[in-house]
């Protein structure tokens, strides 16, 4: 402790750090979530001094999360008003669930699941109970268990239900309404929301029976996420039938949480750990991802590799934290994120005019590949092969739209400007020189030669270059940088709002 610290400040620094120690969270994280202020925990320690008035906010809130009611004891009182039934089918994708798992216990939800027999054979309910806290329930005739926590009860104690992933059996048996294991008699026994997130082999999702499944489901008011488009997990195998994504799964479940809790005005701490309000409410957030294609005539393009995920998480997770999301996509096979608006585009002129009608923004992030070339005049009709010369293309240089939204005029530039740079070689330096050339206030630089796989990929290895320095974070995947990314962003906005 920081002699001659002011007693005040003295015993609240000394409460956080007992806080942190308990609930395992970051200085960062109890900061924005406590006073949206990201540097608290920080300037505290560094012997600052705080007002009585945030000192009773952060009271407030470490008392809030210490509440019986959030409690794992709390099971013979009414329903806690955030507890999840995670209903686990047997499908690969079940292993996703673990870091959903993760993700909502992070969020202060409180998570108990059923297995499938099948679902038991690709992932254990060793691993799924040390990850909730909770025992993992799944045998229907379990004397125990019928005695302690019965299917009834299971289903009765959740706010919300969550199949996932939803095999095309499961799906079966709640359209047949059928009771014969534990998963499927809950699902019968409850009267609380459903949301079903759908993974199986194409064929099998397109299946009549299936599909047939799927409409009587959706008349009976379940909720559905996904499936998506993209790679199985068998070889060679790819279409409509995967997962949705963690980031996805979160979005579709935090409003009918929500919902449940009969919030319907500010939403209750999603995002940034559990605050009372969200690092980015009523804010707007910009975002460009994925390609651009700029035509040469009516049947080929100029493109690059960029599969826009990237972006797309960043959309995902600043719309986690509240913010209002415009995303600016370039052609890629992605599905939209929920809750974000998405404006598709094909080329880097369609992407700046969207960009531009976007504004005005607190956070813009661009994330897109942009084409920097196009093709002078693009032929009106297909070039035919085998006239006498090879065609030439003359290119004319695109708009630079980092750059003409990075020097808007003042009131229309966004306050945090972070453009990327994805390089091959000396990546630091040319990031830097184009976070001066392009007044951006940040850059996240990466390099994707191909042997990183990042083009395309799921994974990212990126340095954060700002104004102070530059930070090298670990290869982490997609998902994690854009998590990151946006509560930096979340803290940076706070510390601008403060100053102004
Ligand atoms: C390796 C393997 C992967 C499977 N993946 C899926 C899948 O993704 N989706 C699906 O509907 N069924 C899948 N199945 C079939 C289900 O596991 C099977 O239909 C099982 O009875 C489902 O049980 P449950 O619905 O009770 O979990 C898979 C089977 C195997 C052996």
């Amino acid at each position: 402790m920081i002699p001659g610290m002011p007693g005040t400040t003295r015993d609240l620094l000394s409460d956080i750090e007992t806080f942190l120690a308990e609930f395992g969270v970051s200085p960062t994280k109890f900061g924005l979530a406590a006073i949206n202020d990201g540097h608290l925990v920080k300037n505290l320690r560094g012997g600052a001094s705080v007002t009585l008035r945030t000192a009773d906010k952060v009271r407030a809130y470490m008392a809030e999360q210490r509440s019986p009611s959030l409690a794992h004891d709390g099971l013979e009182s009414a329903v806690p008003p955030r507890r999840l039934l995670l209903i686990i089918g047997g499908g690969i994708a079940a292993y996703k669930c673990l870091e959903l798992i993760r993700r909502l216990r992070e969020r202060q939800v409180m998570v108990r699941a059923v297995m499938t027999q099948a679902a038991c054979q690709f992932i254990t309910p060793l691993c799924v109970g040390a990850l909730t806290g909770e025992r993992v329930s799944n045998e229907l005739f379990d004397l125990n268990q019928e005695h302690d926590i019965g299917h009834v009860r299971l289903a009765r104690e959740a706010a919300l239900i969550v199949v996932a992933p939803a095999t095309a059996d499961l799906l079966a048996k709640m359209a047949g309404g059928h009771a014969d294991d534990l998963a499927s008699a809950v699902l019968m026994a409850t009267d609380k929301p459903v949301l079903v997130a759908p993974a199986m082999n194409p064929r099998m999702w397109l299946n009549p029976a299936t599909q047939r499944n799927v409409a009587l489901l959706h008349a009976d008011g379940v909720h559905f996420v996904g499936p998506e488009v993209g790679e199985m997990a068998e070889r060679g195998e790819a279409g409509l039938g995967r997962m949705a994504e963690v980031p996805q799964l979160l979005a579709a479940i935090e409003p009918l949480l929500r919902e449940a809790d009969g919030a319907t005005d500010t939403p209750r701490e999603w995002g940034a750990g559990a605050a009372p309000g969200l690092a980015m409410a009523g804010r707007r957030v910009l975002v460009t991802a994925g390609p651009t294609h700029e035509p040469i005539d009516p049947v080929r393009y100029i493109a690059n590799r960029s599969s826009g995920k990237q972006g797309a998480a960043i959309a995902q997770h600043a719309r986690a934290l509240g913010a209002q999301v415009t995303l600016v996509l370039g052609p890629a096979h992605i599905p939209d994120p929920e809750g974000v608006e998405v404006v598709r585009v094909e080329t880097a002129r369609e992407m700046l005019a969207a960009a531009e009608a976007a504004l005005p923004a607190d956070v813009a992030i661009f994330a897109a590949a942009v084409a920097d070339w196009r093709v002078a005049s693009q032929a009106h009709d297909k070039i035919k092969k085998g006239g006498k010369a090879l065609p030439r293309l003359e290119l004319i240089e695109n708009p630079d739209i980092l750059k003409t939204i990075a020097s808007a005029r003042p009131g229309m530039r966004p306050p945090l400007v972070i453009g990327f740079a994805a390089e091959t070689q000396n990546v630091l330096e040319y990031a830097k020189a184009k976070r001066r050339a392009k007044g951006a206030d940040w850059i996240v630089a990466n390099d994707v030669s191909p042997q990183t796989g990042i083009m395309g990929g799921d994974r990212n290895t990126v340095h954060l270059i700002t104004a102070e320095g530059v930070e090298s974070w670990p290869e982490l995947d997609k998902d994690e940088v854009a998590r990151r990314l946006m509560e930096r962003a979340a803290e940076r906005l706070a510390a601008i709002t403060a100053a102004t």
